[in-house]
């Protein structure tokens, strides 16, 4: 991610601050869209209440619940399901970007929002995105869906770009772009020219 990361054990020593905690999860997949174009991984993102795609998670308070454990609370409310996700799969923590909601209400602290980056094999995925519609409790209220980020860029700007192209809740875009290039889910090169476009489908 861009400047501002701080490790967990900084984000954690920062006082009167709120917490937020999110996880992409991800798997391998051999699957082949149209016959021809490799899918190559699952990312799972969600549509969320404000119609703003996210990852799941949400607040956290470290004095009643570990981050992870918090995490994973979440999960449960908003997918039905949690798989382990641990201290080390903790990717990058950082002030997420002032909203309008926040800023004009200055009795708001600032919120700290932590990553994470779980690989999990490709039947828990799909039981993943069978869970929520039947037993997640937000389902159909803070979370509208599951959805698949698709990696491939087709040449009509179809795929990733126009997946990119969305709105995206707090730091979530900077935190799908940053973990596709780390866990090298897309290639660099692919991903400058996705994001290219992405700003021609903008403008
Ligand atoms: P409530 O249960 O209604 O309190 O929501 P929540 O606990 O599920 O919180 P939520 O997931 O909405 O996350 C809290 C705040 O973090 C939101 O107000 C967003 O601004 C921000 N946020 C939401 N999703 C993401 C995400 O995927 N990444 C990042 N960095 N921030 C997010
Ligand atoms: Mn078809
Ligand atoms: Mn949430
Ligand atoms: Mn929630
Ligand atoms: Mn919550
Ligand atoms: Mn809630």
């Amino acid at each position: 991610m861009a400047s501002g990361h701080l490790t967990r054990a900084e984000a954690l020593a920062h006082k009167g601050v709120r917490h937020a905690c999110h996880v992409m999860l991800y798997c391998d997949a051999q699957a082949l869209l149209f016959g021809t174009i490799s899918i190559r991984h699952i990312v799972l993102m969600q549509m969320r209440f404000d119609g703003l795609l996210g990852f799941p998670g949400g607040l956290v308070n470290p004095l009643e619940e570990s981050l992870e454990a918090g995490l994973s609370r979440e999960l449960m409310e908003e997918m039905g399901m949690a798989p382990p996700v641990s201290e080390e799969d903790h990717v990058a923590s950082c002030y997420a970007p002032p909203t309008s909601s926040s800023s004009s209400s200055s009795s708001t602290p600032p919120l700290i929002t932590h990553f994470y980056v779980k690989k999990v094999e490709e039947e828990q995925i799909r039981a993943l995105e069978k869970a929520g519609p039947s037993t997640a409790i937000d389902h159909g209220l803070e979370v509208l869906g599951v959805v698949r980020v698709p990696l491939y860029s087709m040449t009509d700007g179809g795929g990733l770009p126009s997946f990119l192209s969305n709105g995206f809740a707090g730091n979530a875009r900077a935190q799908l772009l940053d973990a596709l290039t780390r866990f090298h889910l897309v290639a660099p090169d692919d991903l400058c020219q996705a994001l290219a476009t992405c700003t021609q489908i903008l403008a």
